[in-house]
């Protein structure tokens, strides 16, 4: 198994996919938190794909935007490899921008490069950008599970 390679965003693509988050973001079911996010995320094939949060009535259901977002790049992946992705954008209306919880980090870390960048951004046009290994250094992914016994 390789480590996954970066590749650097076209800032159109840092747009478009900011567009698509807030779309999603509109999607959002959160009667519970009233809390909405939308996520976009680009595939290593160019395919752009989105997740909002999703909450529950039985409140430890709830999966967050960023998680289903990927859910839908796994679900929607067409090649014979597994779905890698290249960029995030998280997207909110409020002045903090809302950077993905430890769950999502997990999540990102398994599918994207530790060098792939994560945007939040909101309503105001604020950005924010990590790096998936500054999200969650030193994180457990499948090249750890390399020659186990
Ligand atoms: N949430 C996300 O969707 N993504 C995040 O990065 C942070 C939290 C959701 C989960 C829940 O529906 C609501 O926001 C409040 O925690």
């Amino acid at each position: 198994m390789n480590e996954k390679t970066n590749k650097t965003i076209e800032p159109n693509t840092w747009l478009e996919l900011a567009a698509k988050a807030k779309y999603a973001y509109q999607k959002a079911y959160a009667p519970y938190s009233d809390f909405h996010v939308g996520a976009a995320a680009l595939t290593t094939a160019n395919k752009i794909v989105q997740g909002c949060n999703v909450e529950n009535a039985s409140y430890g259901l709830t999966v967050c935007a960023e998680r289903n977002c990927i859910a839908q790049g796994v679900i929607g992946n067409e090649t014979v490899d597994t779905v890698e992705f290249s960029a995030m954008v998280i997207y909110t209306e409020q002045e903090k921008l809302t950077p993905p919880c430890g769950a999502c980090r997990q999540v990102i870390s398994e599918f994207f490069p530790k060098e792939a960048q994560v945007m939040a951004v909101n309503h105001l046009n604020q950005k924010k950008i990590w790096t998936v290994d500054q999200l969650l250094p030193d994180a457990f992914t499948p090249y750890d599970l390399i020659n186990k016994t």
